[in-house]
């Protein structure tokens, strides 16, 4: 081979091996999925964390990198990375979960990224409030939004086409933005932000669905009009309904309670008659799960699962439920739902006003319990 050729195929070679371990729903702009059935720790390592681009990762340097804080505020200023860094920092752990997660779950079939169970992890995030830098600005009356807007741009050609090149921005109201736990990150896991998740700087907003922690902040608008930006207009809104009327297209905002199982995996083989550990995640917006219940059955019965470890505030909870297998083949129907401190449960049937987004009815999952034979495995079957 010659040397161009090899030079080549490495590059080629380590490209692919970027996104080892993760699902490719698309190369660019970058959009990874966690491959769920995997899910064995807590914290989702930076690498296996899904990523979400709606364009590709803008580059920014350090030397030429500033937060700019503008609109109604007493001073506009700015902020560089080494400020920022010297300010009193915050660390939360918080499970992120787009709000198109799922979604090759629904029936009929909407456009999108086709998500599984993926879309979601969860991070130790380290950085300073919002709240903070909001403070040195100083907020001037009358304020009512908070928008953050990153580095990354482009045009959206496919429907809801955006008005020429537009930036990836949203707005949190005042109070949200003011929570403490909302912060402007620089570190994920203990270690700097990586380009894919917003280097070298992220707004992260627990209890939110991840379009609200916009990455690659550079600019935070303080305004005094509610903001109608494309990403909450034209995409990440849903139909609010009242005395049964979709009354207003509103900005998808808080996460609703789910659980998800991550073992079994669709479609995957179950020895009969042995004891078969279930286990997922479960996790809500602004409360705590406070139980999981499964069904093996399609959902006619449902015992409680084991929740396991202590409820860390907007972070996933692991839970494990151990299945005695039936003794004969067949197809099973497993479901979780999920249940919060508000009471808030986890619906069986899918809210159509919600669009694509907050897929949060319980999804069955399909399995298949086998015979063991003498050889120890399940029955053979077709490759
Ligand atoms: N921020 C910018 N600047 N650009 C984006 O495309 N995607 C959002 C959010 N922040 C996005 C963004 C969406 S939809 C999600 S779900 C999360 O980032 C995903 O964060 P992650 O890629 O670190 O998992």
């Amino acid at each position: 081979m010659k040397d161009a050729e090899v030079s080549e195929l490495s590059a080629r070679i380590s490209e692919t091996q970027a996104f080892a371990g993760l699902i490719v729903r698309e190369r660019n702009p970058e959009n990874l999925e966690f491959p769920f059935s995997a899910l064995n720790s807590f914290i989702t390592s930076s690498e296996q964390f899904f990523v979400r681009s709606h364009f590709a990762v803008p580059k920014l340097d350090l030397d030429g990198w500033r937060l700019s804080i503008e609109g109604r505020v007493e001073k506009q200023c700015e902020i560089s990375y080494e400020e920022l860094l010297s300010m009193p920092s915050r660390t939360v752990t918080m499970t992120l979960e787009c709000a198109g997660n799922s979604r090759i779950f629904l029936s009929p079939k909407v456009g999108g990224l086709q998500w599984e169970l993926g879309a979601v992890s969860n991070a130790e995030w380290t950085g300073v409030p919002l709240a903070a830098v909001l403070k040195r600005a100083g907020i001037r009356a009358g304020a009512m939004e908070v928008v953050l807007e990153g580095a990354d741009n482009g045009v959206i050609t496919k429907e809801p086409v955006s008005p020429g090149k537009i930036h990836y921005a949203r707005s949190l109201p005042l109070a949200k933005a003011l929570m403490p736990e909302v912060i402007l990150a620089y570190r994920m896991n203990e270690e700097p932000l990586s380009p894919s998740h917003g280097f070298p700087l992220r707004a992260i907003v627990p209890g939110w669905y991840g379009m609200a922690s916009v990455k690659w902040l550079t600019r935070i608008i303080v305004t005094d009009t509610s903001f109608r930006g494309y990403f909450q207009t034209s995409d990440y809104t849903f139909w609010e309904q009242r005395d049964e009327l979709p009354v207003q297209l509103l900005p998808v905002s808080e996460v609703e309670v789910k659980a998800e199982i991550a073992r079994p995996a669709w479609h995957e083989i179950i020895p009969a008659d042995t004891i078969y550990r279930v286990y997922g995640a479960a996790w809500t917006g602004e409360s705590e799960v406070s139980g999981v219940e499964l069904s093996t059955d399609g959902g006619a019965r449902w015992e409680q699962a084991q929740l396991l470890g202590e409820s860390v505030p907007y972070a996933w909870r692991f839970w494990e439920y151990y299945w005695r297998t039936p003794g004969e083949p067949g197809t099973h129907i497993l479901m979780a739902r999920a249940t919060d401190a508000r009471g808030d449960v986890q619906p069986m049937q899918r809210d159509t006003h919600r669009g694509s987004y907050i897929i949060s009815h319980v999804q069955p999952i399909e399995v298949e319990v086998r015979k063991v034979s003498s050889s120890g495995s399940t029955d053979s079957y077709t490759i």
